[in-house]
C-alpha cells in the first residue's frame, strides 16, 4: 500500500468494513522485533492523518502465532539503556494503538505470548481462534513485561489472574482466556479474522465519532496508568543488569531450559 510506503513486516489491506494489519515475520512466529514495531508506529500515524473512520484490525501471519512476544534475538545482547529505550518505544506505540480513534480488534489466530498478548491487550477487542494460546512467559526468560503488561492485565483480568499468569508464566487457552475475560469471543481454528471482520461490519451502523469518544471517556479511567508504564519500563531495563536476563535469553536461543542461581 503506496501511502504507507514499503512495509517488510507488515501486510496492510483495505477492506470494506476494516483496515487490517498483518504481522508478516512468520518464520519467527512474528515475533516483535524493532522493525515490526516503527512499522506500526508509521503505519498508524498514516492512518490517523488520513482521517481513517474505519474499525483497525491486527492479525499474525499464518495458524501458528498472533504473536510469539518481542524478539529475544534482539533482546538478547541488550544493555539496561537499550533495554529502557526498547521498552518505552513499545510502550509508546501501544499507547498510541490504544488511544487509535476507531474501534481496534485483535484477530488472535495461535499464540499470544509476552509482547503479542500484551499488542492484543493494547485492542479494545480480542477474537480469539481456539487454537489460541496466551501469556507472559518473561519471568522464565529473567525479565517482566515491558509492552505495558503489567498494567494492562490487571486492568483487563483483575490483579489476582494477573500476579497468577506474570508470576507463573504459564500459558492459558482460549477458553480460559474467554472464563477470565482476557477475550471477548472464542471461534473455530482460522476464523478469527472473519469473525473479526464480522464484528467490524456491525460497526460500521454507529456514528464514528461517537466511538471516538467513548473510546477517550472510558480510557481515561485508568488513572495512575503513567506511574505504572514508567515504573514497567525502569524495572524492564533493571532485568538487564542481572545475570538471569541473559542466562534466560541465551537459554532460549540455544533451545535448552535456563540455568537460573538461587541462592538460599
Ligand atoms: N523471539 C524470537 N524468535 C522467536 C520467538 C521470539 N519471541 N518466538 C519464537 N521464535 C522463533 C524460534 O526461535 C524459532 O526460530 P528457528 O526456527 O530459527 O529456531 C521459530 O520462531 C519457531 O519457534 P519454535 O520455538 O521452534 O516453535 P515451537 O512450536 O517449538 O514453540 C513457542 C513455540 C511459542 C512456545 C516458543 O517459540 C516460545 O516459547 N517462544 C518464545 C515465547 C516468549 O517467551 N515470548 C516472550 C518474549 S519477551
Amino acid at each position: 500500500m503506496e501511502r504507507f510506503g514499503n512495509l517488510e513486516t507488515l501486510a496492510v489491506t483495505q477492506e470494506d468494513v476494516a483496515t487490517v494489519i498483518s504481522i508478516a515475520r512468520q518464520e519467527a512466529l512474528n515475533a516483535l522485533n524493532k522493525a515490526v514495531l516503527t512499522e506500526l508506529d508509521t503505519v498508524l500515524d498514516a492512518l490517523r492523518d488520513y482521517g481513517s473512520s474505519k474499525p483497525l484490525i491486527i492479525t499474525g501471519e499464518g495458524s501458528r502465532a498472533f504473536v510469539a512476544g518481542a524478539d529475544i534475538g534482539e533482546m538478547a545482547g541488550m544493555s539496561p539503556e537499550e533495554a529502557l529505550e526498547f521498552s518505552r518505544f513499545g510502550q509508546r506505540i501501544f499507547s498510541k494503538l490504544e488511544s487509535f480513534p476507531q474501534v481496534t480488534i485483535a484477530a488472535v489466530n495461535g499464540y499470544a505470548l509476552g509482547g503479542g498478548n500484551e499488542l492484543a491487550m493494547a485492542c479494545d477487542i480480542r477474537i480469539a481462534a481456539s487454537n489460541a494460546r496466551f501469556g507472559q512467559p518473561e519471568v522464565g526468560l529473567g525479565i517482566i513485561p515491558g509492552f505495558g503488561g503489567t498494567q494492562r492485565l490487571a486492568q483487563i483480568v483483575g490483579r489476582a489472574n494477573a500476579l497468577d499468569l506474570i508470576l507463573s508464566g504459564r500459558m492459558i487457552n482460549a477458553q480460559e482466556a474467554l472464563r477470565i475475560g482476557l477475550v471477548h469471543k472464542v471461534v473455530d481454528e482460522g476464523k478469527a479474522l472473519e469473525e473479526a471482520l464480522n464484528y467490524a461490519k456491525t460497526l460500521m451502523n454507529n456514528s464514528a465519532f461517537a466511538i471516538a469518544q467513548a473510546k477517550k471517556v472510558l480510557y481515561a479511567g485508568s488513572a495512575g496508568k503513567d506511574d505504572g508504564m514508567a515504573l514497567e519500563a525502569d524495572m524492564f531495563s533493571g532485568c538487564f543488569k542481572h545475570p538471569d536476563q541473559r542466562e534466560g535469553m541465551n537459554a532460549f536461543l540455544a533451545k535448552r531450559k535456563p540455568d537460573f542461581k538461587r541462592e538460599g
